[in-house]
């Protein structure tokens, strides 16, 4: 695997690509790699001829007094990992390369209504920042497909809904949460927790699918929702939101014909963590 740190090389990378007919799919991440990065880089291995994955701690997604200073920095486990799951080349931009003349005065990409609610709603700007990071890359590296994960059922669909919007001739793949063998997903994130934190964590899961299995049952969701947020504030989580959405634009559900998913997120010490389940609603 080849590293490239500059616009240029990437653009030659690209180039040459082009020229041998080499399909590219997209791996965009901020590094910290775990198991779920290394499921959507075999996912994306499995798509395209070439995989090219990014590594760029994006500062316009961070809000302020959010963790993009402690963000952990990983670099060259994270290339071992790449390379052992088959990436092919590896992006590493730097802020002053993709944000010249400063984050305030950069172009933004707004994605209106499926940006709005639940992570949107506690983290103002997140998801503008998302977008337009992920739209930059989508130009720099101009791949056939991207791969995104279903940890960040939101963030999926805000890309989804860009690229149908913007007409981008890019595929979007979105690919199973990953998660430890006690349900924990896999996070960057969970580092942030100490043995205890990391022994309660599981129950956001845990809640999620107990939650799912009532409602799968026929059990009135404002009840469901009302005790699930129960069990996670007796379990020392702070809830952000806990809500049943819609699988395709987050919008409401309001019949059983739509395709349904609980998505939450939930403070835990210093964590704050996110996770969702499919409904498949009576
Ligand atoms: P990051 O948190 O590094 O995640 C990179 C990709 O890995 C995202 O598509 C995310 O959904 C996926 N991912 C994370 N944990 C996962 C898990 N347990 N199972 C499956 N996939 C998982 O998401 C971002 O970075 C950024 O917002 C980014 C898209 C790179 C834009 O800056």
């Amino acid at each position: 695997m080849q590293t490239l740190s500059t616009i240029e090389a990437l653009r030659q990378a690209r180039e040459t690509c082009r020229r041998q007919g080499s399909t590219v799919a997209l791996v965009p991440t901020m590094g910290n790699l775990h198991e779920g990065h290394v499921a959507l880089v075999e996912a994306a291995s499995e798509c395209a001829d070439i995989v090219i994955a990014t590594i760029f701690i994006n500062p316009l997604q961070f809000g302020a007094g959010e963790d993009l200073e402690a963000y952990p920095r990983t670099l060259e486990q994270d290339q071992a990992k790449l390379e052992a799951a088959g990436c092919d080349l590896l992006f590493t931009p730097t802020n002053e390369m993709l944000y010249p003349h400063g984050l305030e005065a950069h172009t933004k990409i707004r994605v209106p209504e499926v940006s709005e609610g639940l992570c949107g709603a506690s983290r103002p700007g997140h998801f503008e920042g998302v977008a337009t990071i992920v739209n930059i890359l989508f130009n720099l590296v101009q791949p056939d497909l991207a791969c995104f994960g279903e940890k960040d059922y939101q963030q999926l669909a805000v890309i989804r809904k860009l690229v149908n919007d913007l007409h981008l001739p890019i595929e979007i793949v979105g690919t199973p949460t990953v998660r430890a063998e006690d349900g924990l997903a896999l996070s960057s994130r969970n580092g942030y927790l100490d043995a205890g934190q990391r022994a309660q964590a599981p129950e956001l899961y845990r809640t999620l699918r107990q939650a799912r299995d009532s409602l799968e049952g026929g059990a009135p969701a404002d009840r469901v929702l009302r005790e699930a947020l129960a069990r996670l504030a007796a379990a020392n989580f702070k809830p952000d939101y806990l809500e049943l959405r819609r699988t395709d634009d987050l919008g409401p559900v309001t019949d059983a014909s739509h395709e349904a998913i609980l998505l939450v997120a939930a403070h835990l010490g210093p964590a704050r963590l996110i996770d969702n389940i499919r409904v498949a609603l009576p």
